[in-house]
């Protein structure tokens, strides 16, 4: 069975999700299963080799990004051409951060939020920042640094 193109704003259940203006709520729910149910086993960091291919450059949404929930990793594009990426473990308790919207890394477990263009934290319940990841280009392809 072909699976569709995913519409503008649907969330993919697959290796890499895609957010761009998905509410916090929806995501939230779709998420239950790959986000791990509050045992903290979203606890460790990346670990990606260096090199390992993370995404294409015209997968990231402008304003948004993606969540690599294997690599834990999120790669945001706050800005047209200027792409960041942070480790996906929330610093509240572990859980994987759920969306990215408006600028903003979201961490719908307990509401969180992270400035997707720093990461520093910029809504409770976490104060520390999600750690910068580093992330090389060959072309269109990002890399794990
Ligand atoms: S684990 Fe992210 S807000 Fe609690």
């Amino acid at each position: 069975m072909t699976r569709p193109a995913p519409r503008l704003g649907e969330v993919r259940t697959h290796r890499r999700i895609v957010f761009s203006g998905l509410g916090a709520l929806g995501v939230a729910a779709a998420l239950a299963g790959c986000a791990g149910s509050g045992d903290g086993d979203g606890d460790a960091g990346p670990a990606v080799d260096s090199g390992a291919e993370l995404a294409s450059k015209s997968e990231v949404p402008v304003g948004g990004g993606i969540i690599l929930t294997e690599e834990k990793i999120v790669i945001t594009q706050p800005t047209e051409g200027d792409f960041q990426a942070f480790t996906a473990v929330c610093t509240h308790q572990g859980l994987l951060v759920t969306s990215v919207e408006e600028g903003t890394i979201r961490c719908a477990n307990h509401g969180s939020s992270y400035d997707a263009a720093s990461g520093d934290a910029t809504g409770g319940p976490a104060s520390g920042p999600l750690a910068p990841v580093g992330i090389t280009f060959d072309g269109d392809r990002i890399l794990a640094a």
